[in-house]
């Protein structure tokens, strides 16, 4: 499914909708480059699921943030800052992979092994000519 967005608004709408299609267990992975708007679209995911909370103290807070939301608990990760694939292995992400979790993953491609069957792929790119404009790829992968 593809989306044009003309503001930032317009990709909060997008992001609203589809967090209403998520349910525990799920997976997303988020690519694109810097600015695309990967964070803006999982914020408004989260808000949308019910996290209303900052995000949970834990031992792996930089690469992954836990939160309280509404019927699950939301992992939002960032593998930007990850220098090796395996350090990903060793924070126990498989733990998110799973009920009560839904997990958000911004630049999946560093850990493209470790990530499951199933995964739902959404991609944010900048479309050149217009500073605010953002073409959204979603994939549900069975
Ligand atoms: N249509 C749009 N959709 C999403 N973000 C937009 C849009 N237009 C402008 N922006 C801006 O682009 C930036 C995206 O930043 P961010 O979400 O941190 O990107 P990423 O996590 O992909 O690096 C934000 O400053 C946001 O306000
Ligand atoms: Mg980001």
């Amino acid at each position: 499914m593809n989306y044009q967005t003309e503001n930032e608004a317009e990709t909060v709408a997008i992001a609203t909708r589809f967090a209403a299609s998520l349910k525990p267990g799920d997976v997303v992975a988020l690519s694109g480059e810097l600015g695309a708007g990967k964070s803006l679209f999982c914020r408004a995911v989260m808000r949308a699921l019910g996290v209303t909370d900052a995000a949970l103290p834990s031992p792996s807070f930089a690469i992954i943030q836990e939160y309280d939301a509404h019927d699950c608990q939301v992992a939002h990760m960032d593998w930007y800052r990850l220098d090796d694939a395996t350090e990903i292995d060793l924070l126990g992400v498989r733990d998110f992979f799973q009920p009560p979790w839904i997990c958000l993953i911004e630049w999946p491609e560093r850990g493209a092994k470790f990530l499951p069957d199933g995964v739902i792929q959404v991609h944010l790119r900048c479309d050149s000519d217009q500073m605010e404009s953002r073409t959204i790829q979603i994939r549900w992968l069975e």
